[in-house]
């Protein structure tokens, strides 16, 4: 036997190993990432309790950090959710894997059970010291604090100082981090694209914010509709492995094989079952559907997942997807800054990949924006409502956008590359089965059919911006002709008056006339707004005799 001995490493091991996989790669993702794992919480809590959610986010800078070239960053995030039991804040806020989310297959922000407590994590690493809870339910009367680490030998959370405290809520939670990090308020990557996109995509939310060196600033929310995150359907036996579908059959205990077809998956019903069985040479046993489910053996589970896999079946339902629709979002565009005019797209829930899916695109033209017009425009993306901010290149709504034709909209747009000028597109996915390229969630993977799906999207928004651009278009093209006659017309009078030897107040008319035609006659605006003046004085002084 070899001398070396196995040993097995706890799952906070691994993760405090490989922080750079879940967001915490570089000194400023990991104020993005702390910020947004917080917040992605409080919005998803405060949606499951169906409580129309008010944050409060302060991010400040403390001083040098203890790695070089960083700084001591403070982060805190409250929100007036539903507050978690004391006895759970040691798992939430330091257990990797534990999470009320895990595999429901809902539209939520979070989904892993690793967020938080990875921010953790990196506090007590770089800055020894855990996550600072304050929360309070419904039932308590006083709030519970205290500090959270993580035992990273064992993946446990322990709770520090815990202690009972006055807070003046009525229900929520507070999360403090103090760790080492950079501030980058600006910029694809920063915080302010953070916050920004976040209030566009949850026009339900009011959010008051804090940066360094600067006041308290207020986003109100913009609607007062708690979205509702469907239920999750039942899966679909076509998004499944052989695995999965003999571990499926496990939560029916003893039931018949085609009862636990029908109950457990989408889209199985006695006709398909029928169907099966009525294939010519491969058709499966009608007593195979009688047996129990928990008496088949591995051979027959292949052969009943073999068969479904060759039967054809209606897609998946699309009723777990939400939306944010669109006049949530068209209020909620107002809020990036002086919109010209923006528009929005909702596209029907559909399915990609055999996963329901919807795409949202708001496209605003911003008006004071100090942006070059060949400059590439602002792009905001979206999973499940949260923004994506880092590896843009191979997500799916990069390459959706660089495929479609802006030139044809009236947008300037280098071959192949992002369209150009102060505009700001904001692409949301939404499914409860995001497919991601890694554990940070950055990146949507760019199938083919999602892409499409995007590109579709995009071009009903391009086909409506492209309305005002050309209406825009239209009226810049006549100012720029009147001008020229503006300039031209009174030499092209003066010239006509000297050959045809007219008199100075014949000139003057044939220009008073030039100045009618385009709608540039001040003068005669004057006179009519001087006689209505005079007309409505008499007409005050008349009122005031009479009374
Ligand atoms: N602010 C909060 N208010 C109420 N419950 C919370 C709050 N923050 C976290 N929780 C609970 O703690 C659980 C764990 O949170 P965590 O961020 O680790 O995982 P997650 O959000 O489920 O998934 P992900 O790793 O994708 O973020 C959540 O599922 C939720 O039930
Ligand atoms: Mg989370």
């Amino acid at each position: 036997m070899s001398e070396k001995k196995i040993s097995s490493s706890s799952t906070a091991e691994y993760f405090s190993k490989n922080l750079q996989q879940v967001g915490f790669s570089s000194q400023t993702k990991a104020v993005l990432t702390t910020l947004k794992e917080a917040v992605d919480n409080a919005l998803d809590a405060c949606e499951e309790h169906d409580i129309l959610p008010e944050l409060k986010v302060e991010i400040e800078r403390l001083g040098p950090g203890s790695i070089k070239n960083s700084e001591r960053i403070r982060v805190l995030v409250i929100d007036n959710g539903p507050g978690i039991d004391a006895e759970d804040l040691p798992k939430v806020f330091g257990e990797y894997l534990a999470s009320s989310k895990f595999g429901r297959g809902r539209c939520t922000r979070g989904q892993q059970g690793i967020g938080i407590s990875a921010a953790t994590t990196w506090a007590q690493m770089t800055c020894a010291q855990g996550a600072k809870v304050i929360s309070k339910t419904k039932a308590m009367r006083k709030a519970v604090s205290a500090i959270v680490e993580v035992d990273i030998k064992n993946n446990k959370g322990l709770m520090k100082k815990r202690e009972t405290i006055d807070w003046d809520r009525p229900h929520g939670t507070s999360v403090e981090f103090i760790f080492d990090g950079r501030i980058q308020i600006n910029g694809e990557a920063g915080i302010m694209n953070y916050l920004l996109g976040t209030t566009l995509v949850n026009p339900h939310v009011t959010l008051h914010y804090q940066l360094p060196d600067q006041e308290v600033t207020t986003i109100e929310r913009v609607s007062n509709d708690i979205p509702h995150i469907p239920d999750a359907t039942d899966p679909h036996p076509h998004t499944m492995k052989l695995g999965e579908f003999i571990s499926h059959s496990h939560l029916f205990g003893r039931v018949k094989v085609s009862a636990w077809l029908k109950k457990g998956f989408s889209r199985i019903s006695d006709q398909v079952i029928d169907e099966m069985i009525k294939v010519k040479e491969n058709g499966l046993n009608k007593a195979l559907f009688d047996k129990n489910v928990d008496q088949l053996a591995n051979p027959e589970f292949t052969k009943i997942f073999a068969a479904i896999q060759n039967t054809e079946l209606k897609a998946p339902s699309t009723s777990s997807v939400l939306s944010i629709g669109e006049d949530s979002l068209s209020k909620s565009v107002l809020r990036l800054g002086e919109v010209d005019f923006f528009s929005v797209v909702s596209r029907k829930p559909t399915i990609c990949d055999f996963k329901p899916v919807q795409v949202e695109v708001a496209i605003a033209r911003l008006r004071q924006k100090n942006m070059e017009a060949d400059s590439p425009v602002q792009l905001l993306r979206f999973a499940n409502r949260v923004p994506l901010q880092f590896d843009k290149s191979a997500c799916a709504i990069a390459q959706a956008i660089t495929t479609v034709n802006w030139r044809a909209y009236g947008l300037g747009q280098p071959k192949d590359s992002m369209p150009q000028g102060p505009y700001i597109f904001a692409v949301s996915v939404v499914s409860p089965f995001i497919k991601f390229k890694n554990a940070s969630k950055e990146t949507i993977d760019a199938s083919d059919e999602l892409v499409e799906e995007i590109r579709r999207t995009l071009m009903q928004a391009g086909q409506k911006l492209s309305r005002y651009i050309k209406a825009e278009d239209k009226a810049n093209d006549l100012e720029e002709k009147l001008r020229y006659i503006e300039q031209f017309g009174p030499i092209l009078v003066d010239g006509l008056a000297r050959i045809t030897g007219a008199k100075e107040d014949q000139k003057k008319r044939a220009r008073e006339g030039l100045m009618k035609l385009l709608g540039r006659d001040t003068t005669s605006a004057e006179k009519e707004l001087s006689t209505a003046n005079q007309k409505l004085a008499i007409q005050v002084a008349k009122t005031a005799e009479a009374e």
